[in-house]
């Protein structure tokens, strides 16, 4: 491997253009050289040299505008450039150095001037290699690494959706029709949520936290949770306890999503109006998932078998109800976007229903 530093000069005067090459090569280097500006550029995209040494008086395009087209670009602005020049007036330095030179070099040139010069700027260049190529090395590391980080991100957010479908199986364990209405119910809410412009984030958060809106049924007595008639006062006030119940498992969690479906958990029995449970609220007061919930679960339990109830409604029954009740039991909006995903929501129904594989949870 030819590991000799590379010079290339440029001069337009052929003697001062051999004489430095001379130089040079008896220095131990390697020497390119070029008679005018446009041949020294075109030599250092070809073979990129350690150091550049330039003459500043060339025709058409002069040593300063040869400096300022390679400090302008990025595979050629660390090679150190040095001006050889006849000029000694503070200004025309400046000049120089304004257009990105180095160092310089007066004419005659000292021959040990220039190998100190020329030595003194490969070591820069050589200190510049290292820093660009140290800087290589940390980006790959670091994208390395976010590729890690992203996969066990990855792995995390499967196992926490993972501990959630446990959860909702313990609840759904006591209630044989709970199963397909956890994934109905949280497709059509995702699908409201999409519909009414709400975040990415948003819509996929509800996708997995809705299932959880009824993990506080587990605590509910059986004789209540799956009498096939209509329930008493006394059941009655036992059955709303399961909005509670459901927050208090979901509480105390420091996860975004698991806080998202505990709101959801203790709002989705709310109505618009405020006769909804367990606090009442009303309007804009009851969170935007609980609003979005209410819709979704009351849908999917118009529409499917229940205990309590033998004979589901028919879709048009059901979408007549959920009409019915805009700006009463459920906010206008969030009706507005329901009937607007309406399509959705029949494709959502009928692929749970023929077991699409999609619609697993
Ligand atoms: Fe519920």
């Amino acid at each position: 491997m030819d590991t000799k530093a590379k010079i290339l000069v440029a001069d337009d005067e052929d003697r001062n253009l051999r004489l430095m090459e001379l130089l040079l090569t008896s220095f131990g280097y390697d020497v390119l050289t070029a008679s005018n500006g446009e041949e020294a550029l075109e030599k250092v995209h070809d073979i990129p040299p350690d150091v550049i040494l330039l003459d500043v008086m060339m025709p058409q395009i002069d040593g300063l505008e040869v400096a300022r087209k390679l400090k302008r670009e990025e595979e050629t602005k660390s090679i150190p450039i040095v001006m050889v020049t006849a000029l000694n007036e503070v200004e025309d330095r400046v000049k120089a150095l304004e257009a990105g030179a180095d160092d310089f070099l007066n004419k005659p040139v000292d021959k040990t001037e220039l190998r100190a010069r020329v030595q003194s700027l490969l070591k820069v260049k050589a200190s510049n290699d290292h820093m660009r190529n140290y800087q290589k090395e940390l980006e790959t590391e670091v994208a390395k690494r976010t590729i890690q980080l992203r996969q066990a991100l990855k792995k995390l957010k499967e196992v926490s959706l993972e501990s959630i479908c446990h959860l909702c199986r313990a609840a759904e364990y006591k209630d044989e029709n709970t199963g397909d209405h956890i994934k109905r119910m949280s497709h059509y809410a995702s699908a409201v949520a999409r519909k009414m412009g709400l975040n990415k984030q948003t819509v996929e958060d509800l996708l997995y936290t809705a299932p959880m809106h009824d993990a506080g049924k587990i605590g509910i007595p059986d004789h209540i949770l799956l009498k096939p008639g209509k329930l008493n006062d006394k059941e009655w006030e036992i059955m709303k306890q399961h909005t509670i119940i459901g927050a208090q498992i979901l509480a105390g969690s420091g996860a975004k999503f698991i806080k998202l479906a505990r709101i959801i958990a203790i709002s989705h029995h709310e109505k618009w109006d405020g006769t909804g449970y367990p606090e009442g609220l009303k309007g804009p007061r009851i969170p935007l998932v609980g609003r979005i919930a209410a819709i979704a679960d009351v849908f999917d339990a118009l529409t499917s078998s229940r205990p309590y109830r033998m004979k589901p409604f028919s879709l048009e029954e059901a979408f007549h109800y959920i009409k019915e009740e805009r700006g009463r039991h459920f906010a206008p909006e969030v009706v507005d976007a329901f009937f607007a995903a309406k399509d959705e929501i029949l494709l959502i129904k009928e692929n749970i229903e023929t077991n699409v594989k999609a619609f697993h949870f």
